[in-house]
């Protein structure tokens, strides 16, 4: 007799795959990121983003409306400040480039739910994710830093802070200096598994951080190392992550599923600029459909176990969902 298994039986037609389908999309998952720069009617693209802008504050309250509009429920803010320095202090100025963007947001689209990168990189004039000392970035005073500056979105008014700096026991030190000010219930999304990654590189551009002397090593993760990305997310389980991140996401699926299988609390990955970037550069040259392409991306993502995926593509794949 010939095969009793034909597995195509349940693959003939849209209706049977679409019920018989393990994982679905939804403009839910998706938190689009957004780039605030200083000064008025600014949009400038970025290069190597192609649908990615660098926007002063009123047109980010523009955009933030359309992000809402196609049903995306988050943003994540960068600043790209009017002044760095050594110890980054724009980062925390209650009238920053990403607070007063904050409070646009929140003031005119307050469905939007606004989420902060916490970070050091765009506002230090040597581009290292903290304090410089000896040649490296100091953890201990750095963390800080990153406390008052996740207190100073909070007094704006975000929504939930993300910690993408990968010094060691910043969840903790964020969550006791949100506590003490009154911000008990803003939730923390640390970014638990990052990577020192070359996919970064077009975002380098976008948020004006790379860094002037070295690379991340000493504090981002080794992309060699599985194992270790556990220990980076118990830990910030332990110290209070109420969502913890892996970031990127295409070339870490692998990560994304010890993650999910290990954790009960929710999951993003960050699908990052370059991950981006080589899809629409692809598409630009005719090699690849791009829009099927961005959707087996984010699938696949999904299907590794990822509850939420950070992504430029959000608004377009919204698009193509809400069709
Ligand atoms: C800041 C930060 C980076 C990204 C998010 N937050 C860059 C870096 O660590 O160098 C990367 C995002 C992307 O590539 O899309 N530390």
């Amino acid at each position: 007799m010939f095969p009793l298994h034909r597995p195509r039986r349940i693959r003939k037609n849209e209706i049977i795959r679409r019920m018989v389908r393990e994982t679905s999309l939804s403009p839910d998952d998706f938190i689009y990121p957004l780039f605030v720069t200083y000064g008025k009617n600014i949009r400038r693209e970025i290069k190597s983003m192609p649908g990615c802008f660098q926007e002063s504050v009123d047109k980010i309250v523009k955009h933030a409306k359309e992000v809402y509009s196609l049903g995306i429920p988050a943003v994540i803010l960068f600043g790209i400040p009017e002044r760095k320095d050594e110890i980054g202090s724009s980062a925390y100025d209650p009238h920053g480039v990403v607070q007063k963007a904050i409070k646009a947001i929140k003031d005119k689209v307050p469905g939007l739910y606004v989420i902060t990168d916490v970070c050091m990189c765009e506002y230090t004039t040597h581009g290292h994710c903290g304090i410089i000392g000896k040649g490296d970035v100091k953890n201990d005073p750095t963390l800080e830093l990153l406390a008052k500056e996740a207190v100073s979105h909070a007094k704006a008014g975000a929504d939930m802070v993300a910690p993408s700096d990968m010094m060691d026991g910043r969840v903790k030190t964020i969550r006791i200096a949100l506590d003490s000010e009154g911000f008990s219930e803003m939730p923390i999304m640390s970014y638990a598994a990052k990577y020192a990654s070359a996919f970064y590189g077009p975002f380098r551009e976008a948020a004006e951080s790379t860094p002037k002397f070295g690379d991340r090593r000493s504090y981002q993760m080794d992309p060699a190392n599985r194992r270790e990305a556990l220990k980076e997310v118990r830990l910030d389980i332990e110290e209070g992550a109420d969502i913890v991140m892996v970031k990127p996401a295409m070339t870490y699926l692998d990560i994304i599923s010890d993650v999910r299988n290990s954790v009960n609390v929710p999951v993003a990955a960050y699908n990052v600029s370059g991950e981006y970037s080589m899809v629409k550069a692809a598409a630009k040259l005719g090699w690849i459909d791009e829009k099927r392409v961005m959707m087996e991306v984010l699938t696949s993502i999904k299907r590794a176990g990822a509850d939420l995926i950070l992504t430029y593509f959000a608004k377009e794949a919204a698009k193509l969902l809400n069709k």
